[in-house]
């Protein structure tokens, strides 16, 4: 497929369906931009804002962001560290950049084998052969910890490929561990952690799209920030407060109101940065405080 691609609009790769995909577009939702879903679309473009969004296999993302083809993707860094390692193993250059880590996503890329075998140390996996869809970062690890194996490629069901004698041990992504425990297989090694990125191609945008990209990382970046902040409202005896604001997780300035009706306590509203937990509620209880409420915040901008 080629494209041309337009001059004042974005365009985006994202997962077509896969464990990013439904955060992907909720992100793009919570940023303000409408993407009507339609599945079997290709290329969808947003309706109020100069974006168009790419649905994709995850593992083209990094290429087409490279390549060009995309200006920006969304990608497991488990996916673009393979294909960064893949494109330094074949002598061409990375051309992206990572803009944002993204809280979503989370896996790890694991060593894993047959329940019932003995392991003591990465050294057991000298002379074995290890199923990957991951074969770079597989390489490298080995390379690193000094174990002469075999890596096997394969595209997919790398759980299996120890069943039918392909591969004496497996390296695959792990998220809920679900898959392995259906496989009778466990973890033993960790060799990379992943998130999801956004990535960018290298080359400069022109000027429409470089203030679009600044809108996008600023809407983004309020985004995430909401992500772990609360707004807390309580009344507090006027005598505890002091007392009562030192347990206001990660908060400034709160603001402090008078109550209407009631000289002896005042309502307090913070934004409290870091998440606030049972535990901080009843101590704030227990410092005097009543009416105690914690509410989500969706967007920020400071
Ligand atoms: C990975 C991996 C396992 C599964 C593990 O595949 O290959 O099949 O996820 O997840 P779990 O620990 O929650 O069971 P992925 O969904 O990334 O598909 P892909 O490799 O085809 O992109
Ligand atoms: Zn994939």
């Amino acid at each position: 497929m080629t494209f041309t691609l337009p001059k004042d609009r974005l365009r985006l790769a994202i997962q077509k369906s896969g464990r990013l995909s439904t955060d992907s577009l909720d992100l793009l939702k919570a940023c303000g931009i409408k993407v009507k879903s339609a599945k079997e679309k290709l290329l969808l473009h947003a309706d109020n804002f100069p974006i168009d969004i790419l649905f994709v296999r995850d593992d083209d993302i990094p290429q087409l962001v490279m390549d060009g083809v995309c200006d920006l993707g969304i990608v497991g860094q488990n996916v673009l560290e393979e294909a960064a390692l893949e494109r330094r193993s074949a002598g061409t250059a990375g051309g992206y950049e990572v803009e944002r880590s993204l809280d979503f996503g989370s896996c790890r890329l694991c060593i894993a084998l047959p329940e019932e075998r003995a392991y003591t140390s990465v050294q057991d996996l000298a002379g074995q052969r290890v199923a990957t869809s991951y074969p770079q970062i597989t390489k490298r690890y080995l390379e690193q910890k000094g174990v002469k194996a075999e890596v096997v490629q394969l595209s997919g069901s790398v759980e299996i490929a120890p069943r039918l004698g392909l591969a004496d041990v497996i390296c695959d992504l792990v998220s809920s561990g679900s898959t392995l425990e259906a496989n009778k297989l466990r973890a033993v090694e960790t060799i990379f952690k992943s998130t999801a990125a956004l990535i960018r191609n290298q080359r400069p945008l022109n000027p429409e799209k470089a203030h679009a990209l600044e809108i996008v990382l600023r809407r983004l970046d309020g985004v995430q920030k909401a992500a772990g902040t609360k707004y807390i409202m309580l009344h507090a005896p006027k005598a505890s407060l002091e007392q009562i604001k030192k347990f206001l997780p990660g908060s400034e300035n709160p603001t402090v109101l008078p109550l209407a009706g009631d000289d002896t306590k005042v309502a307090v509203h913070a934004v409290c940065s870091e998440d606030v937990f049972w535990e901080t509620m009843e101590s704030l209880k227990q410092a005097g405080a009543s009416s105690i409420l914690v509410l989500p915040i969706e967007k920020m901008m400071l």
